[in-house]
């Protein structure tokens, strides 16, 4: 067997190892996420089926300017997972005077250079980018301004709703601004079915990306084509999820530990909830936010949601 490499002692193969000794196999979505992930997932954003990018972006371009009057002026904008800051682009020049800008993304690399390009592109903002992990605590400089988050993409819908609610929560203490968040909403699960399972099989790539990066980063040695791509909408849970599942019987060794994995055992990478606009309201809510604005698209596939931190509700 080969010496464990230095990142084996990382939170990626810590995770990964209890994720392949527990049944059933779940692991967290967010270590899709390394520059190759991230630059997948822009691929998914432009793909047909996927549709809540594109839809997305027209509700940020469309209604810009009612976002930023909501939001006020001076705001200091915190955006979780910021990814490529495409979405925030069409944010920033309706602010009126701006304090400052925070991206965070655990892909520190890729957030780097998108930082860089939003610099150049607007000169007259401050970005300070910060490399972290949003579901854990987070290191952020003190606050300039009113500070209100962005949180576009559905990337809540990662977390189960009790989970979700806790960030949320998390959130409200953080954020005395306000929130803006974007959010799946549930719909015909053909056209969900359609957005995980792409023709060109994109998605599909993003899924394995997982074991590809553990095979160049923790030195395992999962044989890809033994990984089948499956995703399927589940209307009792409102969420799609997605697993890899192993296609023949295997040993799989991952930093100096061997795992036995069955024919048609699964690995669950990914839930991607979906609600609808009064279920992620009441939500909201549980969470200590007053939802305040919603914006919808016209076949009412996906929300922008503006909540404002409430005080805390003593009517029981
Ligand atoms: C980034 C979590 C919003 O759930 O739709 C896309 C990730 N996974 N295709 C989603 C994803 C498969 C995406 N989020």
């Amino acid at each position: 067997m080969k010496p464990a490499p230095d990142t084996c002692a990382g939170g990626f193969a810590h995770e990964l190892q209890r994720a392949l000794a527990e049944r059933p196999h779940v692991i967290s979505p967010k270590w899709f996420y390394d520059a190759e992930g991230s630059r997948l997932f822009d691929t998914i954003c432009e793909l047909p089926e996927y549709y809540p990018t594109r839809t997305e972006t027209a509700l940020l371009a469309r209604h810009a300017p009612e976002m930023a009057e909501a939001i006020g002026p001076d705001a200091e904008l915190v955006e979780f997972g910021a990814g490529s800051l495409q979405k925030v682009r069409l944010l920033l020049p309706a602010l009126r005077q701006p304090a400052g800008f925070l991206p965070v993304d655990i892909s520190a690399d890729h957030l780097q250079h998108s930082a860089a390009a939003l610099r150049a592109s607007q000169p007259g903002l401050s970005v300070t980018p910060v490399g972290g992990d949003f579901t854990t605590e987070l290191q952020l400089p003190p606050a300039r301004g009113r500070r209100v988050g962005f949180f576009p993409g559905s990337s809540i819908g990662n977390f189960e709703p009790d989970h979700a609610r806790a960030l949320l929560a998390r959130w409200a203490t953080w954020l005395d601004g306000g929130l803006l968040i974007g959010v799946d909403l549930v719909k015909d699960p053909a056209v969900l079915h359609a957005a995980y399972n792409d023709r060109r099989g994109v998605t599909a790539a993003f899924n394995r990306h997982l074991l590809a990066r553990a095979n160049t980063e923790l030195g395992a040695d999962f044989a890809l084509d033994d990984w089948a791509h499956c995703a399927f909408y589940q209307p009792a849970l409102q969420r799609v999820e997605m697993h890899l599942v192993a296609l023949r019987d295997q040993v799989v060794q991952l930093c100096g530990q061997r795992f036995a994995l069955e024919e048609g055992e699964s690995l669950h990478t990914e839930n991607s909830c979906k609600y609808t606009v009064a279920g992620f309201q009441r939500l909201a809510r549980a969470a200590g936010w007053r939802p305040e604005a919603v914006w919808l698209d016209a076949r009412r596939w996906f929300a922008v949601h503006w909540l404002v931190p409430a005080p805390p509700d003593v009517s029981g």
